[in-house]
């Protein structure tokens, strides 16, 4: 007893004797862009070139040396922190890294593919659905969305905007023929719920696509955590482009394939509701054909209709599934660009061997520099025509892609 109780005093006088090792305790597992981690002097762990993805294991000061360039740069977090999958002692890089290879992989087969060119038959049933897409309900949405005082997952009240969400999507599809099912998701890692609705498909049910976004928000200012984090762009927009979608698509006749909404939980705080749904998808080996993660659409900051699409842990196919769909329906403007890290929960379904497809308000640069703080609200700069786009694409896909056999080699 007396030799234990001496142990202890010794390992905790030790700790606190040397800074840098009480540091260790600190340490984080991340993913960051591998450029960052070089210019930066950060030991890379392992890395996948081809993705410019490194893993690192992160002291409290590093993590600052990062966020500050990410700042410079115009990125929010710069890294995605794994620290609620991985420990920060794994050595098993190899599989941390392997989904990234795995992927690539398939992305380079269907850029190989002399079948690559995606063309999609237009179809009138289609342009009408689209047209009702209306600027006048993405405002409300975003208004209502955009009025609790925050949706962040650590708050006092994390689900008190999802039941109301929930209430509000099942007086929606009640006047729905289609067969549906609205569930809450309930997470390990936080107690905020991620949301589903499932139309199920009629010919093909166990191939999915995924129409989603992030439900959440969060204040990032300076010891704001509990601040007001309106996240109207950030994203009550996606998450208002998606109820809209659903509006339209339950009045359409049942898809072949099923078609799964999704707004997920804990997002700022690191992709949360996300990866544990997509993890679950892969141990129960559902057929996820597709997932579209609209996370943020309202601010125009390229120009109006111009879409940025992120080549970073997204699909070939699927990108230029979106140009395709554009071509035929949209006829906005699609630029290649990149996050640079997992910045949103398309990585999530990425990493778990999914193909996503992230379509974006602007590039990444030209993007709304007031989210995470209390000035993303609705604004002159705000622009509901430029973010029916998003929704026009997810209805395009609920009734052309959910009714196809197109799915990526
Ligand atoms: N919507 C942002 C991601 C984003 C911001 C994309 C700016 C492009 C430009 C998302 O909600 C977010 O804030 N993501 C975090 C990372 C996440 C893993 C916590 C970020 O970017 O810091
Ligand atoms: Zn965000």
């Amino acid at each position: 007893m007396r030799i234990a109780t001496m142990a202890l005093l010794f390992v905790a006088s030790a700790a606190s004797a040397h800074n840098a090792s009480l540091e260790n305790f600190q340490t984080k597992p991340i993913l960051a862009d591998l450029k960052d981690l070089r210019a930066l002097n950060i030991p890379v762990l392992a890395q996948d070139e081809e993705s410019e993805v490194g893993y690192a294991v992160i002291t409290p000061q590093m993590q600052q040396k990062i966020q500050e360039r990410a700042h410079k740069v115009g990125k929010c977090g710069g890294f995605e922190d794994l620290s609620s999958q991985v420990s920060v002692l794994s050595v098993d890089y190899k599989s941390i890294l392997a989904p990234f290879a795995v992927m690539k992989a398939r992305n380079d087969l269907y850029e190989k593919a002399p079948f690559k060119a995606v063309a999609l038959q237009q179809r009138a049933d289609i342009l009408t659905a689209i047209d009702e897409v209306k600027e006048d309900n993405l405002r409300s949405y975003v208004t209502w969305l955009s009025s609790f005082p925050n949706r962040f997952n650590k708050g006092s009240t994390p689900n008190v905007h999802v039941e109301e969400m929930k209430t509000r999507l099942e007086a929606m599809l009640a006047n729905s023929s289609l067969p549906w099912e609205v569930t809450l998701i309930s997470h390990r890692n936080t107690p905020q719920k991620s949301i589903r609705v499932r139309l199920t498909g009629k010919d093909r049910p166990n191939e999915i696509v995924v129409l989603g976004g992030h439900l959440d928000s969060i204040n990032q200012s300076w010891g704001g955590s509990g601040n007001a984090a309106p996240g109207a762009d950030d994203n009550a927009s996606g998450s208002a482009n998606l109820i809209e979608a659903l509006r339209i698509l339950m009045d359409q006749p049942q898809a072949q394939r099923s078609i799964e909404f999704m707004w997920y939980a804990g997002e700022e705080s690191g992709l949360l509701g996300s990866a544990e749904i997509a993890a679950q998808y892969k141990a129960d080996r559902k057929d996820v054909v597709a997932v579209l993660q609209l996370d943020m659409t309202l601010f125009p900051g390229s120009g109006e209709l111009v879409i940025g699409s992120m080549t970073d842990f997204t699909s070939a196919w699927l990108r230029d599934y979106v140009r395709a769909a554009n071509d035929t329906y949209l006829h906005a403007k699609v630029v290649d660009d990149k996050c640079g890290y997992g910045c949103s929960d398309h990585a999530s379904w990425y990493k778990n061997g999914y193909p996503a497809v992230m379509p974006f308000e602007a590039t990444f640069k030209q993007s709304n520099q007031n989210i995470h703080t209390v000035k993303d609200v609705i604004s002159p700069a705000s622009n509901f025509k430029h973010s029916a786009v998003y929704s026009k694409l997810a209805v395009v896909m609920g009734m052309d892609l959910a009714n196809s056999t197109a799915r990526q080699p």
